[in-house]
């Protein structure tokens, strides 16, 4: 039996188990600087710039970051997800803001709203959790109007961060990975070192995304896109040796400055998309 969740299987774990981890690590991302990072900062900044005040977030979760930020700036928020637990907890995060967005139970595989409905759509952190990815992408440009824009980002297996963390996620998710990782890390804080344990192993369900394979998708649309890359080439967090070797955490210098290298981008360890409907 593979460790890797495709299909229905997957959408049925989205639903029930990592929506619950999304929601209980909300506190600790609103605690840390999780969304102070390049990637977010740029692509918020994105969308509030577009056009109109019309926007979907699809896969909101808690809409704790993107969604609130935008009814914030006075777009018209429209949000969709798998789950019911995380749509009641960003309907209350938006009341406790004295804010309002639309919300409602859809899979982003198939939109409930008309032909060019929205003038912005996005999806962030929602790519690597999907079964069929040509299908959303068409989705999404498909309730966007002429001349919106619709902004994904997807984990890229070019980086040497997201590689590491995904092979070591499938390990994990073995018998004998599970094992042999868990004696790892009894080692590790034996000798004093911080470390967390799961109880039991975990299946993956998320995928990385590669630049030609969402290319080749995009190729076949009608549609201009620019691509952005983020932190290239340099490691962030990598098992076993955790985040002391990225360079990104003590100089913003190192996340800038590449990302929008016509090559080098592609190694970027989160790619945003970027797409314009004509
Ligand atoms: C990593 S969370 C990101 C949440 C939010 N976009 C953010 O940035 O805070 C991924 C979200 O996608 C949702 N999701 C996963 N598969 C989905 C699907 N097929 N249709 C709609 N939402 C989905 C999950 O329930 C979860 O809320």
């Amino acid at each position: 039996m593979s460790v890797i969740l495709k299909g229905r299987e997957l959408d049925e774990y989205n639903k029930s188990v990592y929506s619950r981890q999304w929601l209980d690590s909300s506190a600790a991302r609103m605690r840390t600087d999780y969304y102070k990072k390049d990637h977010y900062e740029d692509t918020l900044r994105t969308l509030q710039s577009s056009g109109g005040t019309k926007v979907l977030e699809c896969g909101i979760g808690t809409g704790e970051f993107f969604a609130l930020e935008l009814a914030r700036s006075g777009k018209d928020v429209y949000g969709i997800d798998l789950s019911d637990v995380l749509l009641d907890d960003c309907r209350l995060r938006f009341r406790d803001n004295g804010l309002s967005a639309r919300l409602g139970i859809a899979d982003v595989h198939g939109l409930p709203f008309k032909d060019g409905a929205f003038d912005a759509t996005f999806a962030i952190g929602v790519m690597p959790y999907m079964k069929d990815l040509s299908r959303v992408v068409w989705e999404m440009v498909r309730v966007t109007r002429k001349g919106g824009m619709v902004v994904f980002d997807v984990m890229n297996p070019l980086h040497i961060t997201q590689l590491s963390n995904y092979w070591y996620r499938v390990f994990e998710a073995t018998p004998a990975g599970f094992r042999t990782i868990h004696m790892l890390k009894s080692l590790k804080r034996s000798l004093g070192f911080k470390t967390n344990f799961k109880e039991k192993p975990e299946k993956v369900n998320h995928q990385l995304i590669s630049p030609p394979r969402m290319l080749n998708i995009l190729r076949r649309m009608p549609v201009r896109y620019t691509v952005r890359g983020y932190n290239v080439l340099l490691p962030l967090n990598i098992p076993v040796i955790g985040n002391r070797c990225n360079l990104c955490e003590r100089s913003r210098l190192f996340s800038h400055g590449l990302r929008d290298n016509r090559l080098l981008k592609y190694f970027g360890s989160k790619l945003v998309f970027v797409i314009e409907k004509p």
